[in-house]
């Protein structure tokens, strides 16, 4: 199946320029999710994560059912303002913004294996932050694995760990 066919474009959102690729097409056709579900979980499963971080909200959307299709567990890493408890925090630059993550401070046990999952990398900002907040708190990063790369944003040269991406645009 090509997945790129079951994600739509849209023109100057959320503002002028930039070209939304919206997975909200793929997610409403079940065999589409079930793919690109499948195809991930083939990527990620050779790094023996003990858990998945996913990144609020899109990344969600993939890595909770990616952890329980892999028997992992999954960790948040969430916008500001909504994980009860003590968190660490970083700012990051978005390809139309700035946003900060947070993860709680016991989320994960020294040295444990982590993949870290997203819908999307574009100019890899969001992705670095959360390498570094998993590492922070004691993660072992092995890997990350999006949905989608902007391959022209050269968002993989900023995270120094091996990415996989199931569709490219250039
Ligand atoms: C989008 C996307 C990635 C990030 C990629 O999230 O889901 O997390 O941008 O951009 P980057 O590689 O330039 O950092 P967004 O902040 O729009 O949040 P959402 O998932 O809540 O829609
Ligand atoms: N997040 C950052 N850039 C994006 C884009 N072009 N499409 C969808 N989500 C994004």
């Amino acid at each position: 199946m090509d997945l790129k066919q079951h994600i739509r474009s849209i023109p100057d959102f959320p503002k002028p320029g930039v070209m939304f690729r919206d997975i909200s097409t793929l997610l409403r056709d079940a065999d589409a999710w079930q793919v690109a579900l499948g195809r991930l979980a083939r990527a990620v499963a050779p790094g023996r994560p003990d858990l998945l971080a996913g990144v609020e909200s899109r990344g969600f959307l993939l890595a909770a059912p990616l952890a329980s299709k892999l028997g992992c567990g999954f960790v948040m890493l969430r916008k500001p303002g909504k994980l009860p408890g003590r968190t660490v925090s970083l700012t990051y630059e978005l390809e139309y913004g700035s946003d900060s993550l947070h993860i709680q401070e016991d989320a994960i046990e020294p040295g444990q294996r982590v993949v870290v999952v997203d819908d999307l990398l574009a100019t890899g900002g969001t992705l670095a932050a959360a390498i570094k907040l998993l590492q922070k708190v004691g993660a072992d990063v092995v890997a990350s694995a999006v949905l989608i790369e902007l391959g022209f944003l050269n968002g993989r040269s900023k995270l120094g760990i091996p990415v996989t991406a199931l569709v490219r645009y250039d």
